[in-house]
């Protein structure tokens, strides 16, 4: 087995500059701890990808990194291991992965939840929904499709300009309908920001809370989600009310009516 330091950040990238060094250094202690490194070298044996090349993204909860499969690009996502990962997660998710895993500690929840948004990335691709394609997970690093060129990441909606606000609202009426009507799910943080916009096409990430969309709390969920969309497409000039995006995307049907008020 490559030691497994060598395989994150491998020199040639590591030593370009310090304060890179530095920030990169910060990273390897964050989030690879030992048995994230583990994982990682599990996954490479796997073949899987070959070399983690540098972060994309990092938040409290995880960091997102590129990796590197020969010529082919691969997204890392990778969950840190504290009980302060699931503080923002809603009750309802936690509840429900807590059966699944029958989990009693952080790392059984934190390993249940990245084998979810494995699985939930995969009955969304299989639906028509573009989504990142999953390739694999292990403990707490799911491995799956890098959405982004050669020059980098894909950036999220909410950072982008919108040339054509009409065509957006249509590629989301067709992505959100697929992920309703044939996936039967509701994304359920569905944002601006868990949407990457790469050449002009959408593409849904951060899947692990979805529900199905016959769980009771799913209409109310499915609206807050159209209407995050709704208030961004009226910035950009299309206007459009939840209801009529309700209606496009199929969701009328979805779990409980909307309590009144
Ligand atoms: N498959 C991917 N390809 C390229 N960038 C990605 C991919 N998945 C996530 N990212 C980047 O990483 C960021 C965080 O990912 P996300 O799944 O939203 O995690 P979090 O749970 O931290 O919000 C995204 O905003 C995006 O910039
Ligand atoms: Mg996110």
């Amino acid at each position: 087995m490559p030691r497994s330091v060598d395989l994150v950040f491998p020199r040639r990238e590591r030593v370009e500059d310090r304060r890179k060094e530095l920030s990169q250094r910060k990273l390897l202690d964050e989030y690879f701890d030992h048995g994230t490194l583990l994982a990682v070298s599990r996954l490479v044996s796997q073949g899987m990808f070959d070399v983690v090349d540098h972060p994309i993204a990092a938040g409290k909860e995880g960091g997102v990194f590129r990796a590197s499969r020969g010529s082919e690009l691969r997204a890392l996502k990778i969950y840190r291991i504290s009980n302060t990962t699931f503080r923002h997660l809603p009750p309802y998710a936690v509840e429900e992965l807590r059966r699944e895993a029958s989990a009693r500690n952080f790392g059984g929840l934190i390993f249940a939840w990245t084998r979810r948004e494995h699985t939930i990335l995969g009955r969304l691709a299989d639906a028509g929904v573009r989504v990142p394609r999953p390739y694999g997970h292990f403990r707490n690093v799911l491995v799956m499709e890098f959405v982004g060129d050669a020059h980098g990441a894909a950036p999220r909606l909410k950072d982008t300009p919108v040339d054509d606000p009409a065509d957006l609202y249509e590629q989301l009426v067709r992505e959100f309908g697929r992920m309703v009507r044939t996936a039967k799910l509701v994304h359920a943080d569905l944002s601006p920001y868990n949407t990457l916009y790469h050449d002009g096409q959408v593409v849904i990430i951060d899947v692990a809370q979805a529900i199905p969309a016959d769980h009771p709390n799913a209409r109310r969920l499915l609206e807050r989600d159209l209407g995050n969309f709704a208030r961004f497409l009226g910035r950009l000039g299309h206007e459009v009310t939840v209801e009529e995006f309700l209606a496009a995307v199929g969701g009328e049907t979805v779990g409980s009516p909307a309590p009144e008020g």
